[in-house]
């Protein structure tokens, strides 16, 4: 049994069971990379303020390095006794290089030690989630290019409201990862604070150079206040507020794509390797990604409420609590990750069936506004065109036309002043054509959007 590197003042030793509940080795070996080079960094600043010697310093980061190799080859041996990755790495350097490693830790405390691991392990992982989002993006651009004039119907309530195109549908989509994007990045800031160098609470006695070791980590600046630093883990649930967002937003996307795909909609297909089937019904090709999708954004949303509830009533400052931290943030990631990675996958390959999205567009009246609208430029009231237009829907639920089927006689029986160019207006080309501004649903708008969302994507 390893000897605890805390064990001095205790006279028995820990309980079998109390030794693994208390352990976050089972899943905090994952900060390993990080715990190294917060390591490196703080040896390489106790070596420049004279705490160590050269020697020492190199001695120790030669140390360090060859545990790392070790790691990742997979030879090294976490032990659960040493509790966390933090001393089970400090107490293997000193069993490699003796004395020396004892030396580590000084000027420092498990508690900064854990809070700039997280925060740089967060870092990394919200770059490498920036640039999968973006390929997310890019893809969405890419259908939204290809079907801006694609005319499919458009609801609210579910029901047909408007004609829109499918590539304005796509660029909604687009705009909801837009605000993501920039959570995301907003969060990073934050993240990217130097807590070490605040020790256990209270700062350290020795002459550390807090703004050093920020700037070997790549940090942005040292944390302002001791307490804050080791307590502090706003960064993390503000992370998993992005993740829950950023889901919330695929969970809607995937909802319409379940719909879409189905034998009712028929609006695109998905590609068989995105889809599976099912084991007694033969002609199933189910959209497993996502609804798979959409039922991540369940447990992240309560990784989310876990980190909230973890930090609502702790005093300051540090609490053995803090731990639980890392698995809903580490689950989060990963899932964030794999739902993008799937949908920056299979969105470029979404297959619109343009045929039956215009079919759809023209059911339910979707042009009712459109000729509303021709009323009211002909000197009608807002109120007495929708009336007006109103009767027209009735008479045409009897008699199963649509407003641009009837015929020029039969639509002046409730206005007298549509002429023949109203046909024009009916159609769903027309419809589409005439939101013509800043965000409406002309093709020529979406192009122009279309070509500004590409600008920002390559100004990132
Ligand atoms: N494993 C601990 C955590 O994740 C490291 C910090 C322990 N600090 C302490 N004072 N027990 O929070």
């Amino acid at each position: 049994q390893p000897i605890k590197p805390w064990g001095g003042r205790f006279s028995e030793a820990t309980d079998a069971f109390v030794e693994r509940f208390t352990a976050s080795i089972g899943f905090d070996y994952r900060l390993y990379h990080h715990d190294i080079n917060g390591s490196i960094a703080h040896a390489t600043m106790l070596a420049r303020v004279g705490v160590l010697t050269e020697a020492e310093r190199d001695q120790i980061i030669n140390g360090l390095e060859e545990i790392r190799a070790e790691i990742v080859a997979g030879t090294f041996t976490w032990s659960v006794s040493l509790e966390d990755v933090h001393m089970n790495i400090e107490a293997l350097l000193t069993q490699r290089i003796g004395i020396t490693g004892k030396k580590l830790h000084t000027g420092r405390s498990r508690n900064d030690q854990v809070a700039t691991d997280i925060r740089l392990y967060i870092r990394d992982e919200i770059d490498a989630i920036a640039k999968e989002l973006t390929r997310l993006q890019q893809g969405m651009l890419q259908v939204a290019e290809a079907n801006a004039d694609t005319i499919m119907p458009g609801f609210t309530h579910l029901q047909t409201a408007q004609p829109v195109t499918f590539g304005h549908h796509l660029l909604a989509w687009f705009e909801m990862l837009q605000r993501d994007y920039g959570r995301l990045i907003d969060c990073r800031k934050r993240v990217n604070q130097s807590p070490l160098g605040a020790a256990a609470l209270a700062g350290t006695t020795y002459p550390i150079d807090r703004a050093y070791t920020a700037q070997l980590l790549g940090f942005d600046a040292p944390t302002e206040n001791s307490l804050d630093s080791v307590s502090d883990r706003d960064f993390a649930i503000e992370f998993c507020a992005f993740a829950s967002i950023l889901l919330t937003h695929m969970s809607r996307m995937s909802e319409e794509l379940v719909l879409w795909t189905s034998s009712q909609f028929k609006f695109i297909d998905l590609p068989d390797r995105f889809c599976t089937g099912s084991s007694i019904m033969p002609q199933k090709k189910n959209p497993d990604v996502p609804e798979l999708v959409r039922g991540k954004t369940g447990r992240v949303n309560g990784h989310l409420i876990a980190l909230l509830t973890l930090m609502k009533s702790q005093p300051l400052a540090y609490n053995k609590d803090n731990q639980e931290d890392k698995e809903p943030v580490f689950d989060a990631i990963d899932t964030v990750k794999d739902c993008l990675r799937a949908f920056a996958d299979m969105v470029p390959a979404i297959q619109p069936r343009t045929a039956e999205m215009y079919e759809a567009a023209k059911r339910g009246f979707s042009t009712a506004t459109d000729l509303a609208d021709y009323l009211v430029r002909r000197g009608v009231p807002f109120r007495d065109a929708h009336e007006i237009v109103g009767k027209s829907v009735a008479y045409g639920v009897q008699t199963g036309k649509d407003l641009s089927e009837m015929s020029l006689v039969e639509l002046q029986q409730f206005s007298t002043v549509i002429e023949q160019d109203v046909f024009a207006v009916l159609t769903l080309e027309g419809s589409v054509a005439a939101r013509n501004h800043i965000g409406g649903t002309a093709p020529v708008q979406v192009k122009a959007a279309i070509e500004r969302a590409k600008a920002s994507l390559a100004s990132r």
